[in-house]
């Protein structure tokens, strides 16, 4: 059986593309090198994505605490984001990817706001895949927002505060409705969510592994998809299936 012959492939797939800047540095490179062939990553595993049936990734692109970094820094990562919308909106397009941004958008300057909301409406009927790109993103942020949208509504009058089911939190925040990540992938060697998601991945499996994002291959990707299959996922209950046999 082949990875896209699985049915118990996670639907969802977080990932945190951590080790561009040490993949740089190791190799005598700017670190905006190793974001550009950080993004090359990303175009490989958005395609392999597709081929093996995963129908959501939700990518880590720029963190709220990433505008610590050196102006200079923060500057490649906007120029980068901006030729990738020029550059690749039009492959994606092509390929069928419905792309959505979340996070706070509009701490961003207008020319990459528009072109983010152009290729929102541009693919929003798209259906090989949903890439959420996670921009200016924080988890706590999420929560505080959503807390913040519920508050008024209690303030209007429309819900009172017994009101507050899990879910009515869950569909105030950025992935609302989505299902929430069956895999979180994270690379670079760090184990930790770094504020990511994190209200979402509450029982999502957690991958990770110390190659860098720009070294992370089809073959590393397929390693990851692996290890989910074989984990049980039980939800603090019993067992939900029972180990599967596949193959590449
Ligand atoms: C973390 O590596 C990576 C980022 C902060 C940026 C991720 C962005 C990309 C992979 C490009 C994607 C592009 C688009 C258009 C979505 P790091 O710099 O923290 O690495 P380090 O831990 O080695 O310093």
């Amino acid at each position: 059986m082949t990875l896209s012959e699985v049915e118990s492939l996670p639907k969802h797939v977080a990932i945190i593309m951590d080790g561009n800047g040490r993949w740089a540095t190791e190799k005598g490179l700017s670190r905006t090198a190793g974001h550009q062939a950080g993004l090359e990553s990303l175009k490989t595993i958005v395609n392999r994505s597709i081929q093996v049936g995963i129908e959501i990734l939700t990518i880590f692109a720029f963190s709220s605490e990433n505008w610590e970094r050196p102006k200079s820094e923060v500057n490649s990562l906007l120029n980068l984001f901006l030729g990738a919308l020029e550059n690749e909106f039009h492959t994606l397009h092509e390929n069928g990817v419905k792309l959505s941004f979340i996070g706070q958008i509009d701490a961003f300057p207008d020319d990459i706001q528009t072109k983010m909301k152009t290729a929102e409406e541009s693919t929003k009927n798209n259906t090989s895949i949903l890439l959420n790109v996670a921009a200016n993103y924080g988890g706590r942020w999420d929560i505080q927002r959503a807390v913040q949208k519920i508050c008024r509504k209690i303030e209007s009058g429309i819900i009172n505060a017994k009101d507050i089911e899990l879910d009515l939190i869950s569909k105030n925040l950025c992935l609302a409705t989505l299902p929430e990540p069956d895999l979180l992938i994270r690379t670079g060697g760090e184990k930790r969510l770094s504020n990511y998601l994190l209200w979402q991945l509450a029982y999502t499996e957690l991958y990770f592994c110390d190659t860098k994002w720009p070294d992370f291959s089809i073959a590393e990707f397929d390693k990851a998809l692996h290890y989910f299959l074989a984990v049980e996922r039980r939800y603090g209950g019993v067992p939900q299936k029972a180990g599967v046999e596949y193959s590449n």
